[in-house]
């Protein structure tokens, strides 16, 4: 069981938004975003289940940047379930969930990319890194993706970005990139484009 709130949509020919905060947020931290991107969905939120001196987070790490590769793959799947339980729970199709993570949430919302075919129905990842290298990713054919990455990253390098960019595409999804120069933080601009995105794959 994970922690989290879930809000009916109002419109129920629209996927269901899977909110995943950063280290240090919560379940509440992203549903003024989600509220921008698409107010009219299904909303789950969920809160990490791991705490870093005190800051709730997805998955454990060894350093900043350095993550604990096991504990990412347990936390992916306890995540993976929770989304399947959660569907029964709240009657909302399994098949369609888009997920919106920032940071850290982006990097669990990537590694639900890497380690399931049908986790995620599309994704909006703020500032995520590549979750795991030397694996081979399961088919992701046109999973639509989009990317939001700083050019002055300093957790994210560009280099990150790129990477997880490329091996995306490489297992068939289809990856949107905008780039935006500031930092790790989430600007209004980047929003702003998530949601262009966002409408251009749901029209
Ligand atoms: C991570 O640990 O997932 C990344 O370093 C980003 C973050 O600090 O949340």
């Amino acid at each position: 069981m994970m922690q989290h709130i879930f809000h009916k949509g109002t419109d129920d020919t629209k996927p269901t938004l899977l909110l995943l905060h950063g280290t240090g947020g919560n379940e509440q931290s992203l549903v003024g975003l989600a509220q921008e991107i698409d107010a009219t969905a299904n909303l789950l939120s969920v809160r990490g289940n791991i705490l870093e001196n005190g800051m709730p987070r997805f998955f454990r790490r060894l350093a900043e940047g350095v993550f604990d590769i096991e504990d990412l793959i347990y936390r992916t799947q306890e995540l993976n379930d929770f989304l399947t339980e959660a569907a029964q729970q709240y009657s909302f199709d399994r098949q369609r969930v888009i997920a919106i993570g920032y940071s850290n949430g982006a990097n669990i919302a990537a590694s639900l990319l890497f380690h399931y075919e049908d986790a995620l129905a599309g994704a909006i990842l703020h500032h995520p890194m590549v979750p795991r290298r030397g694996i081979e990713l399961p088919v992701l054919q046109d999973v639509p993706i989009f990317i939001g990455a700083g050019t002055n990253d300093p957790l994210c390098s560009a280099q990150e970005s790129t990477d997880l960019e490329t091996l995306l595409t490489a297992a068939g999804a289809k990856v949107t990139t905008a780039w935006f120069d500031y930092g790790h933080q989430l600007t209004m601009s980047e929003v702003q484009a998530a949601k262009e995105w966002y409408d251009s794959i749901n029209s």
